[in-house]
């Protein structure tokens, strides 16, 4: 790999880029996560060539956290190193996210939504980094036991000391998502975005109101495990490849999270998507890009060609209205 980057002339030519909810901020179709695969247990020079094959394809938003590693921080620390290296004169054509909620450090102060621990937080987030501001700053979970104005007002603090351009919630349900919506309103926080887990397997935000929540009061979502951690690249099917996510992480990605019931619906959702002459992968991502709600799709990647790979899902976004209701179907058997 070549030690200077010079970032495709070509990269703004094919991804879309969406608003998120009511706000000005244009977020790419699809994301970079850095969850897994830029920790101790990573490879330096995968990590440089998945951030510039990212980026070349238009992706401009990378998804951090204050606990992505291994070890905790480390994923921050990785990605600064590289973004000083090559993305320096890009930053501005960037959207870089950090989160904070949580554990991450011991002790009282260092998990969960209390100002105390948010902007400590995202100091430390800037400092592993190596940046002035993150672009959006997000609360990674809700905390039942704080008061959910005392979280929203730290965001607030952080936006208006320059730290972070606006703020995001995650895995924040229906309620707690309006109730966000309404204390920022009051104190014009920049919140604009929920960041939720949703796949053609797993419906649970369909489901529960929490769509129509975002939906209503204005708020983008970034999607994260939009393949169900790759289980949607159906190469879980004939065994657990060597290298995998389920191979090396069962913590994450245990290998019990493929049941009978699970591999028989990917099976006929594997169909569905040759019959459209697309991979299971592509027909995954192509399918949340077709929700008005879905701001943008955060991929997780352990190669570069399979970033390359993913983003060939914008060649066909179209779904029939049989192939959504065959895709449902698939999805329901799981809960018969
Ligand atoms: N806010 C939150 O609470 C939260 C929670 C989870 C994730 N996130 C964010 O969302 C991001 C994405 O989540 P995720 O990693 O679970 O997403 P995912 O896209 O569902 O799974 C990604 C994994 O699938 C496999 N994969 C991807 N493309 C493939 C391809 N073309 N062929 C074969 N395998 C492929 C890779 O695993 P292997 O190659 O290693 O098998 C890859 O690491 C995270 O990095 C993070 O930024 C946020």
């Amino acid at each position: 790999m070549s030690d200077v980057y010079s970032a495709s002339g070509s990269r703004y030519d094919r991804m879309p880029y969406r608003r998120s909810g009511r706000s000005g901020l244009l977020l790419p179709a699809l994301s970079l996560g850095f969850w897994h695969n830029f920790g101790d247990n990573g490879n330096p020079e995968n990590m440089r060539a998945m951030m510039r094959t990212a980026f070349d394809l238009g992706i401009t938003q990378f998804d951090l956290a204050n606990n992505y590693g291994p070890v905790y921080g480390r994923a921050e620390e990785n990605a600064g190193r590289i973004l000083a290296m090559d993305f320096a004169p890009y930053r501005d054509e960037l959207v870089i996210t950090s989160k904070a909620g949580y554990d991450m450090w011991p002790g009282p102060y260092g998990d969960h939504g209390s100002r105390k621990y948010l902007l400590a937080s995202c100091d430390a987030s800037l400092r592993r980094l190596g940046l002035d501001y993150v672009d959006i700053f997000y609360h990674h979970r809700p905390d039942p036991d704080t008061p959910l104005e005392e979280t929203i007002e730290a965001l607030l603090q952080i936006v208006r000391s320059g730290k972070a351009i606006y703020a995001g919630i995650s895995n924040y349900p229906a309620d707690r998502a309006r109730e966000a919506v309404r204390i920022a309103g009051e104190i014009r926080l920049p919140l604009v975005v929920n960041q939720l887990r949703y796949n053609m397997i797993d419906r649970k935000i369909e489901e529960d109101g929490t769509i129509r929540a975002c939906a209503e009061g204005g708020l983008g979502i970034a999607v994260f495990s939009p393949l169900a951690q790759g289980l949607l690249t159906g190469k879980y099917l004939d065994g657990i490849p060597a290298g995998s996510r389920m191979a090396r992480d069962g913590r994450y990605l245990h290998r019990d999270a493929l049941t009978d019931k699970k591999a028989a619906a990917i099976r006929r959702l594997d169909h569905i998507a040759q019959e459209r002459g697309q991979k299971l992968t592509d027909m995954a991502l192509a399918w949340l890009l077709g929700k008005p709600e879905v701001t943008t799709v955060i991929i997780g990647a352990s190669r570069p060609e399979q970033i390359t790979e993913n983003a060939r899902c914008l060649e066909n976004l179209r779904f029939s209205d049989e192939e959504l209701k065959e895709i449902d179907a698939a999805a329901a058997f799981l809960k018969d």
